[in-house]
């Protein structure tokens, strides 16, 4: 069963701390947006879905924090909070697709008092986590006819349970293909600099009972030059209209390989984490990290304490890398500006304008 990464209890957002995982399992309190938007920022609950959903519960945090008794002050209230809340991280755009989604709730209720605003608010975080969960699901079923008995997947990041409300979106296709009683074995990027791989994915598959190996990220084009690698499964922090796909930091380069290899190269990725308003991935705006975290390891440093750094979080495969994007709402292939259209039509709502 998926762990409950984050949720509504007793009127606070409680979440995992990713950052002390596998090691210890311990539950954040967030009773405001301040320590939120800290928790988002620093990693404590990460993963584009989750993200989303993080901004979302925030909004409730925000709107019930309010002392405003007409609808003007209170929406000034909440804006202020969801422009705080955007400018935690910029890559997923969940978080912006679930802060748009919960302003227009917000004023298409304006008319209504301000206690039952505040309900509405609530019930429509807690929706927007059901719909993630049915995502998760409805993905993973798409996914799991592309595991075949022996297949030896490679996976990057995390793109499981902790990054959703569920089990997750590239991973949530493995642990579908596990219940179906296909035999697989999965290799794990460490991926470097946070370690999501080494610390979240693996713990993810062995408490379900996949066989994982861990690899190190430069172990990656070794593995498939042997033949030992034959599907990629991965999740995606945005997805722009041609397909192009922001993930993890080291994904191109897997792309890359894939496709020289010509092992097929899947994308994982609920209607959420599309954004229709962009052309391509060049319009993507890429977060870069703390030098910190490239200099040490676990907090432990590891390089000349005033080396320079570059450490971009995210980076963007190129549409035509891609063998298909799995979706809640099917498998699309390329080309993508013509299939993703499809999609669109199928249930995309535009949410994400403002806080971009
Ligand atoms: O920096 P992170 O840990 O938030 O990055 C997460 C990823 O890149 C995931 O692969 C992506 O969000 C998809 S998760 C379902």
């Amino acid at each position: 069963m998926p762990v409950e990464t984050i949720s509504w209890k007793n009127k606070k957002v409680r979440l995992i701390d990713q950052t002390l995982l596998p090691h210890r399992f311990k539950y954040i309190i967030c009773d405001d947006i301040r320590t939120l938007w800290k928790a988002i920022r620093t990693l404590q609950v990460r993963g584009a879905p989750a993200i989303g959903i993080a901004g979302a519960l925030g909004v409730v945090l925000a709107a019930n924090s309010s002392k405003a008794k007409r609808f003007g002050g209170f929406f000034k209230d909440l804006n202020r909070s969801i422009k705080f809340l955007a400018s935690s991280r910029p890559t997923a755009i969940n978080l912006f697709w679930a802060l748009g989604r919960m302003e227009c709730v917000a004023k298409a209720n304006n008319d209504k008092p301000i206690s039952e605003i505040k309900k509405i608010l609530l019930k429509e975080a807690l929706k927007i986590i059901d719909e993630d969960k049915a995502s998760c699901r409805r993905m993973a079923r798409y996914g799991a006819k592309l595991v075949k008995n022996g297949d030896a997947i490679l996976t990057h990041c995390n793109a499981g349970g902790l990054a959703t409300a569920d089990y997750g979106t590239g991973l949530g296709v493995l642990f579908e293909a596990k219940r179906r009683g296909r035999h697989f074995k999965v290799y794990v990027d460490e991926t470097r600099p946070m370690l999501q791989g080494a610390r979240l994915t693996t713990w993810e598959l062995m408490h379900d009972g996949i066989d994982a190996t861990l690899i190190c990220d430069n172990t990656a084009a070794s593995l498939m030059e042997k033949g030992k690698v034959n599907k990629i499964f991965v999740g995606a922090d945005r997805v722009a209209r041609n397909g192009d796909t922001a993930n993890k930091i080291g994904t191109y380069s897997l792309a890359v390989l894939a496709n020289h290899h010509r092992i097929p190269f899947y994308v994982v990725a609920p209607v959420s984490s599309f954004d229709f308003r962009i052309k391509s991935g060049k319009d993507i705006p890429i977060e870069e990290r703390d030098a910190k975290e490239v200099r040490s390891v676990l907090g432990r440093v590891i390089a000349p304490k005033n080396v320079k750094v570059y450490n971009p979080a995210f980076d963007v495969t190129p549409n035509e890398l891609i063998t298909a994007i799995i979706t809640e709402k099917g498998i699309f292939r390329k080309p993508y500006v013509l299939s993703l259209r499809k999609l669109r039509k199928l249930g995309y709502r535009d949410e994400n304008k403002r806080y971009r």
